[in-house]
């Protein structure tokens, strides 16, 4: 027997005598490792003529792979044995309740923006995104409200602590309306436009908060009136509300940057102490909309003689409240993690 066939026996008894991972590991080592035996005589390859290397370098890779083939083969063997023995010793209790990790909740007001995005989007609206922080100008003056209007007055608006520019004082703005002046400027008609977002307003009790949330929409294009936007509102609320048989009522008011203006009623019941839309006799005040005033078109850039604007604002936070019956306004800024739990919406995972 040749040293190479000694060598190559005496690994594989080694290996066939491997009971566990551990020795397996060690057996390797003692083959390949630093000083391991085969690693040994590869260090006698040096001292060999080219003739002799060759030779003896096929034979001792033949005696490698042989080794490795083994090795690999009792290794796969043991870890299947050591895995049974696992799985049979240990116990999982399937019945356990599983950890389940909190994503928290959806906040309603969130959960109706979007679904007015949605269905404003259905329209044609694009989204405009507007400031929180105004000046003078784009919240009371390009919306033809004139000095001497009570909103201005420091009772009524929070003025901010900034220096004032050539467009005025800059202030929290009160309504989203100012956005119809910036997408105007930004845009030329045809266009259609929404937006969403706080307003301020020196103003609190259960059905007011200083803070409260706006959507705002604007159309601005040829031929179009009060009955585009008396269909518009009407069929936006019955999706909104899911609701085929509401009853939509456009009464004559009042608004600087509207020409005429309406307040927007919907009908509704009382059903075990609850308001239930579109079944009933009684109305609700839902949002204010009109033509958009010649003056406001102008500020817009836009030349009224050939554009007409339609508007309308609504609030977000009284439509959620009519939605999904959330009962006091300020609740919704409390970030109470109580409150959210009861009236926020799991999140769909996708
Ligand atoms: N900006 C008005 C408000 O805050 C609502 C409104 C918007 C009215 C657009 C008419 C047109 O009350």
């Amino acid at each position: 027997m040749s040293e190479l066939d000694k060598l190559l026996a005496s690994c594989l008894s080694e290996i066939a005598d491997c009971d566990n991972l551990k020795k397996i590991d060690d057996v390797k080592n003692a083959i390949f490792g630093k000083n391991g035996k085969i690693t040994n005589i590869m260090k006698k390859l040096r001292d060999l003529d080219d003739n002799e290397k060759r030779k003896f370098g096929a034979e001792i890779n033949s005696i490698k792979d042989k080794i490795w083939e083994q090795l690999s083969s009792k290794s796969y063997k043991l870890e299947i044995k050591e895995l049974d023995k696992k799985l049979s010793s240990e116990f999982a209790d399937v019945s356990m309740p599983i950890y389940s990790p909190s994503f928290g909740k959806i906040h309603p007001l969130t959960k109706v923006s979007e679904e007015i995005y949605g269905i404003l989007s259905s329209y044609g609206f694009t989204f405009a995104e507007g400031e929180d922080i105004e000046s003078e100008y784009y919240n009371f003056t390009a919306l033809n409200m004139p000095d001497h209007h009570p909103a201005r007055t420091m009772h009524d608006t929070f003025y901010v602590n900034m220096p004032a520019d050539d467009k005025g004082r800059k202030l929290l703005r009160t309504h989203t309306s100012p956005v119809q002046i910036h997408a105007m400027l930004a845009n030329s008609p045809p266009c259609r436009f929404f937006s969403i977002g706080r307003v301020y307003r020196s103003d609190s009790d259960s059905t007011h908060t200083p803070m409260f949330n706006q959507i705002e929409g604007i159309i601005v294009e040829k031929n179009v009136g009060f009955s585009h936007l008396k269909w518009l509102i009407t069929d936006f609320l019955k999706k909104l509300f899911e609701v085929k048989d509401l009853s939509v009522r456009l009464r004559p008011s009042f608004f600087p940057f509207t020409e005429p203006s309406a307040e927007v009623d919907v009908n509704y019941g009382i059903k075990n102490g609850k308001i239930v839309l579109g079944s009933g006799s009684k109305w609700l005040e839902i949002c204010g909309c009109g033509a958009v005033h010649p003056n406001v078109l102008k500020y817009g850039n836009i030349d009224p003689t050939k554009y007409q604007g339609l508007a309308f604002g609504f609030g977000l936070d009284r439509l959620t409240s009519l939605k999904y019956g959330v009962p006091d306004l300020r609740e919704y800024f409390e970030s109470d993690d109580r409150w959210r739990n009861a009236f926020g919406f799991p999140h769909v995972i996708v």
